[in-house]
């Protein structure tokens, strides 16, 4: 082939591809030009590359460099015509998107510490076969106070102490009327609600949210976490719950966690206990315990001379704070990113 013919040749091609490109309308129509003009098998671009070979050896320099700019030419005219076929030709281009600005990474989240401690918690009682449990926040007298043998007129049921909710039945927030709800105060109403439901042998845990019209300082806030744990069944004793809390603390804490109990009430465990862990050389309590108080069994229709129980109420925020470090509860809760994305 001559080469004013291979020149003309491919002039015509460019001028053909480029306005094809140029006046394709849809995806289709872009990818069927792509393939007629620069397909890597059939396309007219590697035909006229074959046809180079038959051009006088001493034109083929001359050929070549042409060959490179018709290339070059279409190659640009594919990338204008997908970048307007998908949105981000010239026309569509956002004005303050500065393309030679370096990239940014995105800010991948992570989960709240408290949710990794009640993670955490879970699997490890879940070793030691208790199950998670759950139970409303939103409760009613009965759960929160009555089943666990706290009477009418006892302190715990003030509402300086408790928050009552305005509902239709109540009007006000009165207490002690029928359709009376309150935020609980304590996770202890998940053990009536499970032991409600099922039979003995029962292992159950129950993490979540508890209330308490606190004001808020470095250890208090008017919302927090505790872990509330429940073992029913036969010949339980003291030396179960406190194997129990001991091997909980040795794991959740790490090193050999001491523990100690000092005598306590609560109105639903008999005897009652506050429970303390000697951690790096200081005894801290973590919350309460105690053997299950058989008015609790008979309200949840347990026969107290066949069964015996223990039962626990932990800090969550307290345990997560003593293994991070963490010196005041408000940062927890306060969803200031420099002091959550350290965890
Ligand atoms: N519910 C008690 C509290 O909130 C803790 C507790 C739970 C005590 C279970 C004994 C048994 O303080």
């Amino acid at each position: 082939m001559s080469l004013q013919n291979f020149l003309s040749a491919l002039d015509s091609l460019k001028s053909e591809a480029i306005a094809t490109l140029d006046s394709a309308t849809d995806a289709d129509a872009f990818e069927a030009a792509r393939v007629k003009y620069a397909g890597q098998k059939k396309g007219a671009l590697k035909d006229v590359q074959k046809q180079m070979g038959s051009v006088a050896a001493e034109d083929r320099k001359s050929a070549g460099m042409r060959f490179n700019e018709v290339k070059q030419a279409i190659e640009a005219a594919l990338a204008d015509a997908q970048a307007r076929l998908t949105g981000g030709g010239e026309s569509g281009a956002d004005p303050t998107f500065d393309p030679t600005l370096p990239g940014v990474r995105p800010m991948i989240g992570h989960i709240h510490p408290i949710t990794q401690t009640i993670n955490h918690l879970t699997e490890i009682m879940g070793r030691m076969g208790f199950e998670a449990a759950e139970g409303p926040e939103v409760e009613d007298p009965h759960h929160n106070f009555v089943a666990l043998n706290i009477p009418e007129d006892h302190p715990a049921r003030d509402p300086l102490d408790n928050f009552y909710l305005a509902t239709a039945a109540t009007g006000d927030s009165k207490q002690n009327v029928e359709g009376t709800r309150l935020l609980r105060s304590q996770t202890s109403t998940v053990q009536i609600r499970v032991m409600a439901q099922r039979q003995p042998p029962i292992r159950v845990i129950s993490l979540g949210r508890v209330y308490r019209p606190d004001d808020p300082d470095a250890t208090h806030f008017p919302m927090f976490h505790q872990m509330e744990g429940l073992l029913v069944d036969k010949h339980v004793t003291m030396a179960n719950l406190k194997t129990v809390l001991r091997v909980f603390a040795t794991n959740y804490l790490g090193g050999d966690v001491e523990i100690r109990f000092r005598p306590s009430f609560f109105p639903f465990t008999e005897p009652s206990v506050e429970v303390d862990f000697l951690w790096d050389g200081t005894w801290i309590e973590f919350g309460g315990a105690g053997m299950v108080d058989p008015n609790v069994f008979r309200a949840v229709g347990y026969d107290p001379e066949e069964v015996s129980g223990f039962a626990f109420g932990l800090g969550v925020e307290r345990l997560c704070m003593r293994r991070h470090g963490i010196k005041d509860i408000r940062d927890l809760y306060s969803g200031d990113m420099r002091f959550l994305s350290q965890f």
